[in-house]
């Protein structure tokens, strides 16, 4: 089940993360959020970053994404260095970060804006297409206060989907969720990454989450923020969050996700 944290031979990377450090001083403290991390992920993969709060999740998805610049390392994407943000590495939060006076359908079109090579009735279709996709069209004209929690992280996901980026990077964009509408969101995940066929990082700190979309877990240790463990999930797809085989996959990396509080993962 472990692997080296190297991409599957043969296929491209898309992503590469080379010797990445980052850290963050204030008047109070310095903090190491990462240090010399080493990533690829390949093209149309879904790799999964778990681990304890503080390890420097976040941090990594925002270098990958160009909105964080690293200390040291680069990052590059098709080969090229990523040096400020782009459409085609988006970035979905866990609060949803939608814009409350627009509604739904005004939320997706917001994020076609990265889109000016398209005419308006192209961006127009296009949000008409990826509300259907969430299942979302018949609240097209929804505010978000009018929303609920998963209908609000739906309308994130197609705003992040509409404008076709390779990579969809995804920052625990569940976790505020009850477990039901998080159950449904994994469905529409897999069957959305399955026909879309992006490249998908999607931070978490819960294990099953992870085992249920991953093809592979990168699980990281905190203090300094580090790799500390990759696993690869061959389980057939789709997935059900609650099936067995599903279960027998997370109890190992549950205990070494515990391992890392302890600081007891070797490296
Ligand atoms: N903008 C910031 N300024 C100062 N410290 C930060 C900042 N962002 C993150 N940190 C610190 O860096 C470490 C890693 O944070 P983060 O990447 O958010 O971890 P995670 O997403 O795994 O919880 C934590 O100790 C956090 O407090
Ligand atoms: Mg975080």
């Amino acid at each position: 089940m472990r692997d080296t944290g190297e991409a599957a031979a043969g296929l491209a990377p898309k992503l590469v993360v080379e010797g990445v450090s980052k850290r963050y001083t204030s008047s109070r403290a310095t903090v190491q959020a990462l240090d010399n991390v080493s990533l690829n992920v390949t093209e149309g993969e879904f790799v999964c970053l778990i681990g304890p709060s503080g390890c420097g999740k976040s941090t990594l998805l925002d270098i990958m994404a160009g909105l964080t610049l690293p200390d040291s390392g680069r990052v590059l994407a098709d080969g090229k260095l990523v040096q400020g943000p782009g459409r085609q590495r988006l970035v979905m939060f866990q609060e949803s970060a939608l814009f409350p006076w627009l509604d739904a359908f005004g939320n997706v079109m917001f994020g076609l804006k990265l889109r000016p090579d398209l005419t308006n009735r192209e961006r127009r279709d296009i949000a008409n297409r990826f509300l259907q996709l969430v299942g979302l069209e018949s609240f097209k004209r929804a505010h978000v206060h009018e929303l609920s929690g998963g209908m609000k992280q739906r309308v994130a996901l197609a705003r992040a989907l509409a404008p076709d980026p390779q990579v969809l990077l995804m920052d625990e964009p569940f976790a505020a969720l009850d477990a039901l509408t998080r159950d449904q969101l994994y469905d529409d995940v897999q069957r959305i990454w399955r026909d879309s066929r992006k490249t998908i990082v999607f931070v978490t700190h819960n294990v099953r989450e992870a085992v249920c979309l991953g093809d592979r877990i990168v699980l990281m240790s905190p203090s300094p923020g580090r790799i500390a463990q990759v696993f690869a999930i061959p389980l057939p797809r789709p997935r059900d969050i609650n099936s067995p085989a599903l279960a027998s996959h997370t109890s190992g990396i549950a205990a070494a996700l515990k391992g890392t509080l302890r600081g007891a993962v070797s490296e």
